[in-house]
């Protein structure tokens, strides 16, 4: 008997896990392996959520119009070649659908945000991985893995779970090399974050070129995860393949009001930005003067490598951690098992964390 059948490639999906929120017996845990913000968002934005509360009956508007204008005015762009969608997942996975065929390939790196193989997975095309460098992506490894089936390049700027981000000139090189059918997606979901003077989201290329798409989140910085909102910035001609498959009211209405009011809540993500500054320096040192290394992060998270010795490993600091409710990410399903990520937290969270580390590591000496 016939049975029904996922297109190919779908079942070659290893579905995302999201990070642990919980640790069994503990009272108090503090979440720190999604990359969220501690400040949560601004005042001014759960009261505009809450309005919203009086009209649940109504669809939202389909194409978040409010949404889009205020992402344009904050950002200086024209509203029309935004798209915003149920966070930027869903975003790189209608940038997929709309762009690659079966037997297409995506280039993604290393330790690049696993939805990109999802995604490209899910279209019926290939993901090739191209090698990173010290952690970063590498550039030349990248146009070294392009072929005439290469129709994407997923490049995270800032990347998820690595920290480390390519400067603009890298970023304009990677551009020239590329042939001109191959869309290269720049995933910004971090740009807020980063102090970095060579360092650009994405804006200017993809204003300059037919071929470059600028993703970004409201999930980190405005402390929106939970509401699930992303945009994107295009040409014409992408913006417009990506909105006839996109679902009609793929942003829901408390969510198109909560980012209008958080575009405009300009302090509070100043606010967060020196909260994690600061931190993100403090745990970086603080962190390393345990022993333990740390690679460079300007994003709010820090990747943290254990050695391979039994009893001090990821997997153990995880557990000891998890045990005081201190819950970070295990990194294996990113080719990184001897590491984990944690998210920059409260000051409690983060003096807690080092204050355990320090811990662990005497106790497994
Ligand atoms: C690099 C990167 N891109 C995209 C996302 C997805 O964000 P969103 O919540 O907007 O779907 C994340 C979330 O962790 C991320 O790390």
């Amino acid at each position: 008997m016939l049975s029904p059948e996922p297109r190919p490639g779908v079942l070659d999906i290893d579905a995302y896990v999201p990070g642990k929120s919980s640790a069994p017996g503990v009272a108090r845990i503090f979440k720190l392996s999604s990359n969220e913000t501690p400040l949560g968002p601004s005042q001014r934005v759960k009261e505009a959520y809450r309005d919203v509360a009086e009209h649940l009956e109504d669809y939202p508007d389909g194409s978040a119009s409010d949404l889009r204008e205020a992402i344009g005015r904050a950002f200086g762009l024209d509203p029309d070649r935004i798209v915003c969608g149920a966070g930027s997942d869903d975003l790189l996975n209608l940038l997929a659908r709309a762009y690659l065929r079966d037997g297409d390939e995506a280039i993604h790196t290393t330790h690049g945000f696993l939805v990109y193989p999802i995604a490209t997975l899910g279209a019926g095309a290939k993901p090739v991985v191209a090698a990173e460098k010290n952690y970063t992506a590498d550039v030349d490894a990248i146009l070294a893995a392009v072929t005439p089936r290469t129709k994407m390049v997923f490049l995270a700027n800032p990347n998820n779970p690595t920290g480390t981000y390519v400067p603009f000139d890298e970023v304009k090189r990677l551009h020239a090399g590329l042939p001109s059918n191959v869309v290269l997606v720049l995933d910004a979901a971090y740009a807020e974050y980063v102090r970095r003077n060579d360092y650009e989201s994405g804006i200017e290329l993809v204003a300059t070129s037919n071929n470059v798409v600028m993703c970004r989140t409201f999930s980190k910085i405005y402390g929106l995860a939970a509401l699930r909102i992303g945009w994107l910035y295009g040409p014409a001609s992408i913006v417009d393949a990506v909105n006839r498959i996109r679902g009609p009211f793929n942003v829901n209405a408390p969510a198109i009001a909560a980012g209008v009011a958080a575009m405009a809540d300009t302090a509070h993500v100043d606010m967060s930005r020196e909260h994690n500054s600061r931190w993100l320096a403090w745990l970086t040192d603080e962190i390393g003067k345990l022993g333990l290394e740390v690679t460079p992060s300007v994003a709010n998270f820090v990747l943290i490598h254990f050695p391979a010795a039994k009893g001090r490993t990821a997997q153990d600091a995880d557990a000891f951690l998890t045990a005081r409710g201190l819950i970070l990410r295990q990194v294996g399903a990113y080719r990184l098992p001897n590491a984990l990520r944690m998210s920059v937290g409260t000051e409690e969270a983060n003096r807690l964390v080092v204050a355990a580390l320090a811990e662990f590591l005497q106790k497994a000496a």
